[in-house]
């Protein structure tokens, strides 16, 4: 494994499970150091014990909400120096269809999903700014085509991509980099939830070009490369990760 995240401090959203953890670990081997949050703060011990407490601090924390964003930018300022990669990778994927979803159930996607992916690019822009940051926003497969039951969903990850070429543009003038990543299917608790939609809308893994869903760690590679310099010229696109089934 390289050292090309040497000097490099990434916050990262809904760092408690699936990839999450995964971009963390991979973050930390390359030599970064990492501020995870999440709502559930019980997986924070296990992930300190893991990663070693030199390199990684985990928070409580509400995407849905300023003051938490502040609240972590603030202690990774405190224990490792000012952030300059932040992964916004927090999100939810229930199963909605557009006739039978609540109003209050589609906002609460677009809240967490989408305006918390606002609220950690507009947090982290003071601190990004000053060294070159790199922000890498979790989009999917659901921002490039659309799926059957998961109405909210789509809407809130087409979002996530128009967001980031949007702040891309605008935040190309503080050499801040914005880039979205597009997984497909991954392995992580997201997928095994609803891995069977009512109607058949996700395919099944056999049914998939490669024949299998990815792992976390084959999407991690592009998080890291992202958040290196290595992608130096790369802003306001995105890396989509998905074995081809966009290609379809
Ligand atoms: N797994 C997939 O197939 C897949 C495919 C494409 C995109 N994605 C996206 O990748 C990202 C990670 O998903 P995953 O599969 O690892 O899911 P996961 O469910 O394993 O992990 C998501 C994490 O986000 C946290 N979270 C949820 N709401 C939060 C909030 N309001 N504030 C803070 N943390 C919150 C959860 O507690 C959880 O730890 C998501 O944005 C998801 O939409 C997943």
């Amino acid at each position: 494994m390289t050292q090309r995240l040497t000097g490099k401090i990434a916050v990262i959203s809904g760092g408690a499970s699936g990839m999450g953890v995964s971009h963390t670990r991979r973050m930390i081997q390359e030599g970064a150091r990492v501020i995870s949050f999440d709502l559930n703060e019980g997986a924070g011990p296990q992930l300190v014990d893991e990663f070693g407490k030199d390199n990684l601090i985990f928070l409580r924390g509400d995407v849905r909400n300023a003051e938490d964003w502040a609240r972590v930018v603030s202690a990774g300022q405190a224990h490792f120096g000012t952030p300059n990669v932040l992964v916004n990778n927090a999100g939810i994927s229930p199963l909605q269809t557009l006739e039978k979803v609540s109003e209050e159930d589609y906002r609460r996607v677009i809240d967490i999903n989408q305006v918390g992916t606002f609220l950690g690019m507009q947090a982290l822009i003071p601190s990004l700014r000053q060294g070159g940051g790199s922000i890498i926003n979790i989009a999917s497969t659901a921002a490039l085509v659309a799926f059957a039951d998961l109405f909210p969903y789509v809407a809130s990850k087409w979002a996530v991509r128009g967001m980031t070429k949007a702040a891309a543009l605008e935040l190309a003038r503080d050499g801040i980099r914005v880039n979205a990543v597009c997984p497909g299917d991954t392995d992580t608790p997201m997928i095994r939830a609803i891995a069977h939609t009512p109607s058949g809308a996700l395919p099944p893994a056999a049914d998939l070009p490669f024949k299998r869903w990815a792992q976390p760690e084959e999407i991690s590679a592009a998080v890291a490369f992202l958040a290196s310099d290595e992608s130096s010229y790369m802003s306001g696109s995105e890396l989509v990760i998905d074995g081809a089934f966009t290609a379809q």
